[in-house]
């Protein structure tokens, strides 16, 4: 398995396959799934979306897709998460996710966001959110419909996390170094 960052156009209908075979989402968000590549790929960084593919034997089998919310200082929404059922179970959600983070950290740190159904057919993707380290942070009653409340995983990821032991100032182009400080570890402050 290997990740790939950067898009192509060919991803478009990659990720809407990916998206429509996990049977979770209406034809509408996948639609919505679409329409983030196509920023990504009309824009590039500038998009604001970040893309994480996961690759086996040469078939994109799952992605994220994720970004910095905007007027944040450190705050980043895991928009996207999605492995082919075929595919589930192997460790490939782990392995995105953990990428995210990877990345997440690269970019100074910060605290991921992932929103989620409380719907009963989405037990299993809370079950994953906990498995990875992420804790309930809000349950909004009725969000996306009647009896559908929608419910925010949250985790924080610091620099040291990710990216093992570095020196401050060593780390993360474009990070105010006066972000970091030393104790027995570097940590992301916000
Ligand atoms: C959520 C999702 C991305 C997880 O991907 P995955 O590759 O199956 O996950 P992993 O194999 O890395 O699982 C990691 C851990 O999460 C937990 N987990 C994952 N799926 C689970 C399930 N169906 N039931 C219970 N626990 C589960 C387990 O603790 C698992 O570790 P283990 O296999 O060692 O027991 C995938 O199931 C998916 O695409 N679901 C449909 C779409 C979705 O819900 N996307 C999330 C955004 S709303």
């Amino acid at each position: 398995m290997h990740f790939r960052h950067d898009l192509v156009p060919d991803d478009r209908d990659r990720v809407r396959a990916i998206v429509e075979s996990t049977g979770f989402f209406s034809e509408e968000e996948a639609d919505v799934a679409v329409e983030l590549v196509d920023e990504r790929l009309a824009k590039g960084a500038a998009s604001g979306y970040e893309f994480v593919l996961a690759e086996v034997d040469g078939e994109t089998v799952g992605y994220a897709c994720f970004g910095r919310v905007p007027l944040t200082q450190s705050s980043f929404d895991l928009y996207w998460l999605a492995v082919r059922p075929g595919k589930q179970r192997g460790g490939l959600g782990r392995a995105l996710v953990g990428e995210v983070e990877r990345t997440v950290a690269s970019l100074g740190g910060g605290r991921i966001y992932a929103d989620t159904s409380g719907r009963r057919q989405y037990a299993p993707t809370r079950t994953f959110y906990t498995a990875m380290g992420y804790a309930q942070a809000a349950r909004l009653p009725d969000f996306f419909a009647p009896g559908d409340d929608k419910v925010v995983f949250a985790k924080e990821v610091t620099v040291q996390q990710s990216l093992g032991q570095m020196a401050p100032g060593d780390c993360c182009p474009g990070a105010p170094t006066d972000s970091y400080v030393q104790d027995d570890r570097i940590r992301f402050f916000k």
